[in-house]
Parts: C-alpha cells; structure tokens; sequence
C-alpha cells in the first residue's frame, strides 16, 4: 500500500486569502481605485524580482531590511536577484529606465505583495500586500500635502478616519541631517551606559534609528535628544511650513513627531505616518515621504519625489473592525434545476440571464439533487433570490422566482418576465449602494 504522503503547508508568514474573505478584499480595493482616479493617479504594474543592488542602493545597507530580512537568491545565471521588500525602489527604477522623469510629471500607483523574513506576529507577514503612491516632477510642498489629503480621503472613505493619527516629521536636507547625526552621536556617546545593545550598534552605522526605539528603559534618553528640527536650514523650514499651513487651512489634524525617521534611508524633508492604537505593536497602517535624493542615487538627473505605503492586511484589520462593515454576497440568485429536460432549458435561461442583466451574479446549481437539497444550497449561497425550473416549467416555458431573504411568495412567469423582475431588483439595488 502506498504510504500516506504529509500535507505541504503554506511558508511561515504567508498567508492564502481565502475565498470567503476576497470580497472584503474587493471592497477596500475598489475604494482605493476610487480614491486614486479621483486624483488622477495612474496605476503602474511592475516585476516582484528585481536585481539585488537596486534594493541595497536605495533602501540602504544599514537598514533592517537589507541587513536581515531580504529574501534574496542566485539565478541561475548567478545574478543575485531578490523578492521586493517594497515597491518605491522598482516604481523609480521602471521610471528611470523608461525615460518617465524627462521633464514630466507623473502620480502613479501600484498595489501587490511585498516580503520580508520578518518575525511573524498578528499585522506583520512575510508576505504582505502594499497600496504604494509615488510621484515625481513635484518639488512640493503643495505635492506633500496632495499625498496627506489622498490617504485621509482613503480612511474616511472607509469610515475609520476617526481611528487613525497623522504623524509628521521633517528630515530636512542630507546636509542637515549630516550635522544633526554628529549632534546626535556626541550626545548618545556621553550616555553610552544607558544604550541597549542594538542602539550601540546603530551608533555606529545608523545613529537616527537610535530615536526609532521601542525599548522602554530607553525613552527618556530618547526624549532628551537634540531635535532635528532645530538643526534645519531655512528651505527645509519654510517647506515644512507651508505643508502644515496647508493642512491647517483644509482642517487635517496632525501631530509633530521629531522622533519620526522611518526604517529606509532614501527619505529627505517630509516624512509621514498614519498610526492606529486599535491593533496591538503593528500600528503604522500607512507611511512614506519625500526621496528627492534617491532619484540621483539611482543614476537619474536632479528631480523630486515623494510618496506612501500602506500596509493592505492592516488596513483591512481596521476596516472590519466596523460594526457596520458589509460585504456584497458573492451570489445573487441561485438556479435551480430539477429534471432532464430543466437541466438543459436552465442552463439556457442562465445564459440569457447573464447577457442581458450586466452586473447579475448568477450561480447554476450543477451535479443533480432533489429540489430540498438544491433548496439548501441556494439558501447556504447567500442569493437573495431563487430561480426555479423543474420539467413542468421546462415544457410551458416558464420559471419561478422565491426570494429567499424576505418571506415573500414564489411566482411563476414566462422568462421575460423573469428578466424584467431581476432588472428592476437590481436596479434598486444599485441605487441604494450609491446613495
Ligand atoms: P514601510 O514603512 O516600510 O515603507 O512600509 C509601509 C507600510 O507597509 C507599513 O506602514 C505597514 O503598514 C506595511 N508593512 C510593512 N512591513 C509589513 C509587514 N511585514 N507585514 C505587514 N505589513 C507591513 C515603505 O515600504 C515605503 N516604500 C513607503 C514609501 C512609498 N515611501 C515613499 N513611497
């Protein structure tokens, strides 16, 4: 006898999305749409593989991602190639090699699944999907504020605007950050017996990442610290400035977080985070920046972007979270078929239905069964309505309609009829999800 093969199950931290939760998936994919054609985004698609060194080069070599949790590996050919831990590298990437900055102006989005060999805990994947936004052309700061208003436009959208918090920082030129870090390092050096191993470590490659830590016998060394705010030029100033003066005027709250300084390294001036405390240590649903200076850094002449990431799995956590929050049924009417004859005029009245009612979720019962248990299955579906046909109607030409959600009566009718009734359901229906 054949030995009983073990089950092959999914890699630590990468989940399916099962069918019964894609149409929560749907919906929040549908707002975003929404939300991005409003602005005039265009959507750009680009490769999950790109070469290795374009992650090193833009993300940076000191960084958590590229220190420890890429997913990297050699071709066939021996290119080091590596799985996107993000989008913003490849999206300028594509730019660049497309000639699209050339005095051009563009918003794009993507959307798609990100990996990074992250401990898996409840909002952090290995696998995760990311809306992304970027645009170039834009020296801002009326762009940045763009970025703000698009995300906010998102959450309200969604009904949890009310749960999340604007965060801003500013990081100002390289140049400033450049005399701030030697600020910085002088203070943590004359307080080196208070820093914990990874923040001695940073000290040396990466000292403004020291402000990122979430160890608390840090905090107070960390609320001490010289802010970099105080160490920006008038440019920086001004642009920042004028970004919350934008916001003030349009009423966008915010909050001031000097210690706000994102895990990757390419981002200069504005910098962002929409945060929730409704989902445990993974609260940052959505964050980015402006990254003028990665353009050159990836071989581009001297140009401006800025742009953001959300993170879909929390995102959607926080939607359901609604009381209020309701998906479609998959199903609309479910058609039954009871008899030879019905099978075969059914399975021709479905395809009526579907060509002459755009939008209709139809589902044909298949596979045979008594009316009680194709009864059972239409109700399982979630349909509002039954279509009914067993031989008797098959031979008169006609179908019965039972809704199934509202206790009404069953009626028979000739198939035009049907398809008048099922029009005027649907719509109803439309015009009550518009409204
Ligand atoms: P990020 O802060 O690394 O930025 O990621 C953006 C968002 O992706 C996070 O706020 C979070 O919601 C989600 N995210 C990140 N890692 C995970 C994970 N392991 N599991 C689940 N969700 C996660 C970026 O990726 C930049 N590319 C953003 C950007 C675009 N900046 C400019 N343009």
């Amino acid at each position: 006898m054949a030995k009983k093969q073990q089950a092959i199950q999914a890699i630590r931290g990468m989940h399916d999305i099962l069918p019964e939760h894609s149409p929560r998936w749907h919906k929040v994919e549908a707002a975003i749409r929404e939300v991005v054609d409003s602005y005039g985004y265009q959507e750009i698609r680009l490769p999950i593989v790109e070469k290795t060194e374009l992650f090193k080069r833009s993300i940076g070599e000191v960084t958590d991602i590229v220190e420890k949790e890429m997913y990297t590996f050699d071709d066939r050919n021996g290119d080091s190639l590596t799985l996107r831990p993000e989008g913003t590298a490849g999206c300028l990437r594509a730019c660049l090699e497309h000639g699209l900055l050339h005095n051009q102006v563009h918003r794009l989005w993507y959307c798609g699944p990100m990996f990074r060999h992250e401990r898996p805990q409840k909002g952090r994947y290995r696998q995760f999907y990311q809306l992304g936004v970027e645009t170039y052309g834009m020296a801002g700061p009326d762009i940045d504020a763009e970025m703000i208003l698009l995300s906010e436009r998102l959450w309200k959208k969604l009904g949890i605007r009310n749960k999340v918090e604007l965060q801003l920082n500013s990081l100002g030129t390289s140049e400033e950050r450049a005399a701030y870090r030697e600020k910085l390092v002088d203070y943590f050096k004359a307080h080196l017996e208070l820093l914990d191993d990874d923040s001695l470590r940073r000290l040396e490659t990466n000292p403004l990442r020291i402000l990122d830590s979430k160890n608390p016998d840090m905090k107070q060394l960390i609320a001490e610290a010289p802010e970099l705010m105080d160490y920006l030029g008038e440019d920086s100033r001004n642009h920042f400035h004028a970004l919350t003066a934008t916001l003030d005027d349009l009423g966008v709250s915010y909050v001031l977080n000097s210690r706000l300084v994102r895990g990757l390294d390419y981002y200069g001036k504005t910098v962002f985070e929409w945060v929730t405390d409704e989902l445990g240590a993974q609260g940052t649903i959505c964050a980015g920046g402006r990254y003028d200076g990665l353009i050159e850094q990836l071989g581009g002449k001297t140009n401006h972007a800025i742009g953001f990431a959300l993170g879909m799995e929390r995102l959607l956590a926080l939607v359901e979270m609604q009381a209020d929050f309701k998906v479609d049924p998959m199903v609309d009417a479910y058609m039954i078929r009871v008899g030879t004859d019905a099978e075969k005029v059914g399975m021709r009245v479905a395809e009526q239905l579907r060509t002459e009612l755009s939008g209709l979720k139809l589902q044909v019962h298949c596979g045979g069964g008594s009316f009680k248990s194709q009864f059972k299955k239409a109700d399982k579906s979630g349909a509002e309505y039954a279509v009914i046909i067993g031989d008797e109607e098959a031979a008169r030409g006609e179908v019965s309609l039972k809704p199934l959600r509202t206790g009404e009566e069953q009626q028979n009718m000739p198939v035009p009829e049907l398809v008048g009734a099922l029009k005027g359901w649907l719509a109803r229906r439309n015009s009550r999800s518009a409204s």
